[in-house]
């Protein structure tokens, strides 16, 4: 029962961070980013955001949904207010319409 539990964990995990843009495949990145505008956030959020995950586009989360997630997100990444303003600008502008 203990292996099960632990194993569907692990599923959970492992799936939770097949979501999204691997940062390694650096043509996918390249042209996944190449339909956004430069922007200051733009450049944050590509620096920064795919250090402990996949990068997780606008486009996957609603604009509601954002603020919050980048509240948390910011403390993870040490964003200064200024970068996590901006970050948000860029990613709440090409959010998921909902
Ligand atoms: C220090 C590691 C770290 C950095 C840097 C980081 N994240 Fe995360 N991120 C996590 C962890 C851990 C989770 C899963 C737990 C959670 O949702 O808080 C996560 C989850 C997420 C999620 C899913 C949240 C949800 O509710 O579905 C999104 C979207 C996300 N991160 C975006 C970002 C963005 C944008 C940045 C850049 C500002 C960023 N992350 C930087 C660690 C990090």
């Amino acid at each position: 029962m203990k292996t099960l539990i632990q194993l569907s964990l692990i599923t959970v995990v492992l799936w939770g961070c097949a979501g999204g843009l691997n940062p390694s495949n650096t043509a996918k990145v390249d042209a996944a980013f190449a339909k956004y505008e430069d922007s200051q956030g733009k450049a944050i959020f590509r620096e920064k955001c795919a250090k402990c995950h996949n990068y997780r586009l606008p486009e996957m989360k609603t604009a509601e949904k954002w603020p919050g997630i980048i509240d948390r997100m910011a403390k993870k990444a040490k964003l200064n207010d200024d970068q996590k303003s901006d970050v948000l600008a860029f990613v709440t502008k090409h959010a998921k319409a909902s």
